[in-house]
């Protein structure tokens, strides 16, 4: 809940203004109070008296406004707040911000608070992509801006990929995480994610087709949800998400002995897709190719399994264990008899079969295998399977 909780939102101009309308209706629904400021570009969205009726508060537009200089100096203005939200951030916004311009109120503001800021960009895909909106994201960053989204999806311009701004209920989670009032909020939850890299000489090893997305994508919706999120990533390829303490490993004896050392934990879920097996005699020198011994024989081993271990932990198990199944065949029969074999709670299925386009896809199919039964879900993106999840685990967590 977000009562007696003061929000000071900053709408930039974008299409997306109309979402920040409903966005205020929400917040207060929740018993926040939100103290709107539009910008220029704002008011060609949306109108200063539709900001200022929905918010119920008077509606900030001028930095030069004598009255409110009276009334609140943009100091105090930007102080008051317990968080000052930006939605929609446009890439010219998030540009001032970046380069600390203050010219108009909401880039002064933006300048003077010293509360958290949380920006929920949206842009054209290509402003997005472009290498400036880059190095300003990457900026705010650094400057410990919060960020929510943005989407992937069909966009207003008639163009199609990242830029849409977040939806309602997931800026109103990324709020209420930023204000440690989430669900999950202080309760430590581990995950695990990526593939593993198992070497066979100092250059070569063996790996699989894990991208760490969906890993990702969980770890950042539990951290919405206000949770502290540790993240044992194996070499991934999509970057691992901010606000998470991340713990980089390569082989699966190094995620184990991560895992071990970041418990205990109240949830733990394991996404990453383990190497079952290593090579045992992997060599210290490169192998050479040799005329007596062109092609080198591989001896595997077995590698620890990480979620059966922890499942049957006999002290300090987490409360809630929660496996993934990578299928070709038969996924809820060999889901079901894999949450049995490992000691889990739930386990998460999916068909990775090559035709389906999951393993390093966007989009996911899962099935639920809990004590209760198996739940099919329909595809959906893996952000969206990702807090569908979160959701049920902060559930589960009571
Ligand atoms: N897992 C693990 N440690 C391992 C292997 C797997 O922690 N050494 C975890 C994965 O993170 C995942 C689950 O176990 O949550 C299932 O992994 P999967 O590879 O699908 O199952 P396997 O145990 O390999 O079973 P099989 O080979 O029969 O499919």
């Amino acid at each position: 809940m977000l009562a007696e909780k003061r929000i000071l939102l900053i709408i930039g101009g974008g299409i997306a203004a109309y979402k920040a309308l409903d966005l205020i209706r929400r917040l207060r629904e929740r018993g926040a109070r939100v103290v709107p400021v539009l910008t220029k570009a704002g008011e060609e969205f949306v109108t200063p008296l539709t900001v200022s009726a929905l918010a119920g508060e008077k509606v900030y537009r001028d930095l030069f406004d004598l009255t409110d200089e009276a009334e609140m100096g943009h100091i105090q203005l930007s102080r008051a707040a317990d968080l000052v939200v930006v939605a929609p951030a446009t890439a010219n916004l998030m540009a001032k911000m970046a380069g600390g311009h203050a010219d108009d109120l909401a880039s002064t503001l933006l300048m003077a608070t010293d509360k958290r800021v949380l920006i929920a960009p949206a842009m054209n895909v290509r402003m997005w992509e472009h290498p400036a909106t880059r190095r300003n994201l990457a900026t705010l960053a650094g400057d410990g801006v919060l960020v929510v989204g943005p989407e992937a999806g069909a966009m207003a311009c008639g163009e199609f990929g990242p830029g849409r701004m977040s939806e309602v209920p997931q800026i109103i989670a990324a709020i209420e995480a930023a204000l440690g009032a989430g669900p999950l909020a202080g309760r430590h939850v581990l995950v695990t994610s990526g593939p593993t890299h198992e070497p066979i000489d100092p250059v070569r090893y063996i790996a699989n087709r894990s991208s760490g997305a969906q890993g990702t994508a969980l770890a950042a919706a539990l951290r919405d949800l206000g949770a502290r999120v540790t993240f044992v990533t194996g070499p991934a390829t999509v970057p691992p998400p901010g606000g998470v303490r991340v713990v980089r490993v390569e082989t699966a004896d190094e995620m184990l002995e991560a895992v071990k050392a970041a418990l205990p934990a109240e949830a733990a879920v394991f996404a990453a897709a383990v190497a079952d097996w290593k090579v045992e005699n992997a060599s210290g020198q490169k192998i050479k190719k040799t005329a007596e011994q062109a092609v080198p024989t591989l001896a595997f081993g077995e590698n620890p399994d990480i979620l059966a271990s922890v499942s049957k932990m006999e002290a300090g198990r987490p409360r809630l264990v929660v496996g993934f199944a990578a299928e070709t065949e038969a996924v809820e029969a060999n889901a079901t008899a894999k949450r049995a074999r490992k000691g889990c709670d739930w386990i998460v299925a999916n068909d990775v079969s090559p035709g389906t386009g999951i393993m390093g896809g966007s989009e996911n199919a899962v099935t639920l295998i809990t004590a209760e039964g198996a739940e099919a879900w329909p595809r959906l993106s893996k952000d969206e399977t990702a807090r569908r999840l979160a959701a049920r685990i902060a559930a589960a967590l009571g």
